[in-house]
C-alpha cells in the first residue's frame, strides 16, 4: 500500500472511499464533518437523528455514491467518547477502516483527518494503522482470499510539514510487518540459524553490521545459560550481534543495547509444558525478533546514538541431552544458576545476551521477552509489564511508550523479589522459592546480569501476539513495543 499526503479537498476527492470519523457526543454539524454534511445536503445529520449514526467506538457507518462527493464510498468510523480519544485510538481506527473497505473491494482511499488531531503525529498514527492493517496470516494457505488489497491511500487535511511524520509512520510500520512476517512463522519453518539467516538478509538490506555466534563461539565465549537451554535441541542455537553505529554518535556517549528472547520454540524441555495451547510457543521468539525490527527502523530513521542488539536464539526441547531439574549452568557472567525448572528459559538465554551486551560496550540496556504467565495474569493482553533500575530512565521509557501510543504499565521489582531467586547451592535459581509475583521475581533475576547499568525489562507474553483477530489487526504477531523502543533511542 503507497500512503502519501495530499492537500486536496475531501469534496472532490475521487477515491474508492473517502473516511472520517465521528464522535459519541458529536453534532455531525461540527467541524469536518459539517463540511460533508452540507456537500452531501445534510444526510449525516439525517443518519444521526434517526440513530444510524451514534459515533459509537468503531461502527461504520458507509454510505454508496453520495451526492455531492467525488468519491465512491463515505465511511463514517465511530470514534468513541471524544475526551477517550487517543494515538492508541487513532490508529486502531484507521486500521480498522482499511480491513472493513479492503473485505468490500476498495483500492484507493482517501483518510480526512480532522480536529481534535490535524498535526503531523496524527497522519503518523494514520499512516501506521492503515499499513498494519495490510498483514494477513494466509501464508500457507493454497489458495489465497482477497489477495487485491488496498493500493493507495493518502491522507487529506495534514497540517503542513506532516512529510516527515509520513516517513517515520513507513519506517515504524513496515518493520513492525517484517516483524510479524516472521514471529508467525512455525517453528519448523524459522530455527535459530533460519532467523539468523533473516536477520542477515535484513541487515544487508539496511546497510547495519551483523555478527552471528555459532555453536562453537558460544561454547569458546562461555554462555553456558544459552547453551544448557540449547543441549535438548538438534538445531544448535545462535547469538544475533547487529550493529547500527552512526558518525554523529558522539564517542564516549551512550551506547543503547537492546537483548531480546529468540526461543524458537517452547515446549519446556523436561519440565515440559501441558500439550493444551503449546502451539503458540512458536511466538516464544517474539522479544528477539522485536529488536531485530527496531534496528531495521533504526537504520531508516538514522537517530544520532550507537545501538547494538543482542539476540540469543534456540529451541527449548526435552532430549537425552536436555539439562534437567537441579542442574546447575555457569553463566557468561560468571554466576552460577541452579535450574529447577527447565521451563523458565527464557531468563536464562537473556541472562548471557545482557552480559554480552554490556561487553560489547552497552551502557544502557533494554530488554524484551515472552518471559512470563505471571505478566499475562497481571496485564492481560492489554498492557506490557515494564520494570526497571533508575526511575529516571524507566519514567522517560513510559513517556515515550505513551507518545508512541503503546499501552505499557510500570511492574515493580524490589530487592524482596530477588531474595526468592538465591539458591542454596548456587549464586541464583531460575524459578521464586516464594509465592506469587512471577513476573518480578523474573525480573529480578535478569537485573543480576545488568552489572548495575540502567536497564529496562518488557515483558511482552501478554502482548506479543493476539489469539483472536482484532477489527484492526489480523490474529497473530502485533509488533507491539517496536514503536516505542525506536523513538526511546533517538531520546538517549
Ligand atoms: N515462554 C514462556 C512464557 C509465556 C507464557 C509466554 C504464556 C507467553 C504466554 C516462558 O518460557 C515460561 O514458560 N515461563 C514460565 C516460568 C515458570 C516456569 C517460572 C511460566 O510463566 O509459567
Ligand atoms: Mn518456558
Ligand atoms: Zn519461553
Amino acid at each position: 500500500m503507497e500512503v502519501k499526503l495530499e492537500t486536496t479537498s475531501p469534496l472532490v476527492t475521487d477515491a474508492d472511499a473517502l473516511v472520517t470519523f465521528a464522535f459519541e457526543e458529536n453534532n455531525p454539524a461540527q467541524g469536518a464533518l459539517a463540511e460533508l454534511d452540507r456537500a452531501t445536503g445534510g444526510r449525516l445529520k439525517e443518519l444521526a437523528a434517526s440513530g444510524e449514526l451514534t459515533g459509537k467506538w468503531l461502527e461504520m457507518v458507509l454510505l454508496h455514491y453520495p451526492a455531492g462527493l467525488q468519491a465512491k464510498r463515505l465511511l463514517v468510523v465511530g470514534a468513541g467518547k471524544r475526551e477517550k480519544f487517543d494515538p492508541v485510538r487513532l490508529r486502531r481506527l484507521a486500521g480498522a477502516a482499511a480491513r472493513y473497505l479492503k473485505a468490500r473491494g476498495a483500492k484507493r482511499l482517501a483518510f480526512l483527518l480532522r480536529e481534535p488531531r490535524q498535526d503531523a503525529t496524527a497522519a503518523q498514527f494514520v499512516a501506521e494503522g492503515l499499513l498494519l492493517a495490510e498483514l494477513d496470516l494466509d501464508k500457507y494457505k493454497s489458495q489465497k482470499e482477497n489477495r487485491n488489497g488496498i493500493e493507495s491511500a493518502a491522507i487529506l487535511g495534514a497540517a503542513a510539514g506532516a512529510g516527515p511524520a509520513l516517513e517515520r509512520a513507513r519506517a515504524i510500520a513496515e518493520s513492525e510487518n517484517w516483524a510479524r512476517d516472521i514471529a508467525n512463522e512455525p517453528s519448523n519453518q524459522l530455527t535459530p540459524s533460519g532467523l539468523a539467516e533473516r536477520a542477515e538478509q535484513m541487515a544487508r538490506e539496511a546497510g547495519l553490521a551483523i555478527d552471528v555466534l555459532d555453536e562453537k563461539r558460544i561454547e569458546q565465549l562461555g554462555m553456558g545459560a544459552l547453551l544448557g537451554v540449547a543441549r535438548g535441541s538438534a538445531e544448535p542455537p545462535r547469538v544475533i550481534v547487529v550493529t547500527y553505529n552512526p558518525p554523529q554518535a558522539k564517542p564516549g556517549g551512550p551506547v543503547l543495547g537492546l537483548v531480546g528472547k529468540a526461543i524458537t520454540f517452547d515446549t519446556g524441555g523436561i519440565s515440559i509444558k501441558p500439550s493444551k495451547g503449546m502451539e503458540k510457543m512458536k511466538y516464544d521468539m517474539c522479544g528477539g525478533i522485536t529488536m531485530l525490527a527496531t534496528m531495521r527502523a533504526i537504520a531508516r530513521l538514522r537517530p544520532p546514538v550507537k545501538v547494538i542488539a543482542v539476540v540469543p536464539a534456540t529451541e527449548n526441547m526435552p532430549g537425552g541431552r536436555a539439562i534437567k531439574p537441579g542442574d546447575v549452568l555457569f553463566s557468561l557472567s560468571g554466576k552460577t544458576i541452579e535450574v529447577l525448572n527447565t521451563d523458565a528459559e527464557g531468563r536464562l538465554i537473556l541472562a548471557d545476551g545482557l552480559e554480552y551486551a554490556r561487553r560489547l560496550g552497552a551502557t544502557h540496556l533494554v530488554d524484551a521477552a515472552t518471559l512470563t504467565g505471571a505478566i499475562v495474569v497481571a496485564l492481560s493482553t492489554v498492557n506490557v509489564g515494564v520494570f526497571g533500575s533508575r526511575d529516571e530512565f524507566t519514567r522517560l521509557f513510559l513517556d515515550t511508550a505513551r507518545e508512541a501510543g503503546e499501552r505499557m504499565w510500570l511492574m515493580p521489582v524490589d530487592d524482596e523479589y530477588l531474595e526468592m531467586m538465591k539458591s542454596p547451592l548456587a549464586d541464583l535459581q531460575n524459578i521464586s522459592s516464594g509465592d506469587g509475583g512471577g513476573a518480578s521475581t523474573a525480573a529480578a533475576f535478569l537485573r543480576e546480569f545488568t552489572a548495575d547499568l540502567p536497564w529496562i525489562h518488557l515483558d511482552i507474553a501478554g502482548t506479543a501476539w493476539l489469539d483472536d483477530a482484532k477489527p484492526w489487526m489480523p490474529k497473530g504477531a502485533s509488533g507491539v513495543a517496536i514503536r516505542t523502543l525506536v523513538d526511546f533511542a533517538g531520546k538517549l
